[in-house]
């Protein structure tokens, strides 16, 4: 019996290693909804974008009323607490930076591309925060659509 049960342990031991990968199996906290995996070798179609610092952008949205005025409401929520409503003055929290924040005028913008703008939004610029998880794409380049327009 005492021979059975050593057998036993050795036959069982390689199974209980599984106990060493069991932090890097899916889990969630209390509360938190349960993650579905995608099936492997699936591919995002939606959901995550993905834009890397280097990556070459071309601005995908026409500057149209619709998307100038999105990009205009859009800098009065999100940037112009810091760079102003107008480039002649920058908003309360800008002005209390020091140096403040580039007033994004016309001369200042004229050296910078599409996607330069883009990117500084996307993943932020010194001192300046980074919107990627605040603001679709569509919404970035509105904003840069609005900024070329911006007095
Ligand atoms: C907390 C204040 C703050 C907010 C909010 C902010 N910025 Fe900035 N931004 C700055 C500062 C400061 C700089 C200059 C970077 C530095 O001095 O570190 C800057 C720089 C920039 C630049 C210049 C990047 C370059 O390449 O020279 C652009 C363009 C810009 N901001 C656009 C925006 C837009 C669009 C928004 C709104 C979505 C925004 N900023 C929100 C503070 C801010």
């Amino acid at each position: 019996m005492k021979r059975f049960a050593i057998v036993t342990l050795f036959a069982v031991a390689p199974l209980l290693t599984g106990a060493l990968w069991m932090d890097s199996q899916p889990s969630y906290k209390p509360y938190q909804a349960p993650i579905l995996m995608p099936p492997p070798d699936s591919v995002p179609v939606s959901g995550k974008e993905i834009v890397s610092e280097e990556a070459e952008l071309r601005n995908p949205v026409t500057p149209t009323q619709g998307s100038l005025e999105k990009g205009k409401a859009l800098f009065g929520i999100n940037c112009a607490m810091c760079h102003g409503q107008t480039s002649v003055k920058r908003g309360p929290v800008g002005m209390k930076l020091k140096p403040p924040p580039p007033g994004l005028d016309h001369d200042m913008l004229q050296g910078l591309s599409d996607a330069d703008i883009f990117k500084a939004v996307t993943f932020g610029f010194g001192r300046m925060p980074h919107f990627q998880d605040k603001l679709t794409p569509r919404e970035r380049w509105n904003l840069v659509n609005f900024l070329r327009t911006r007095r």
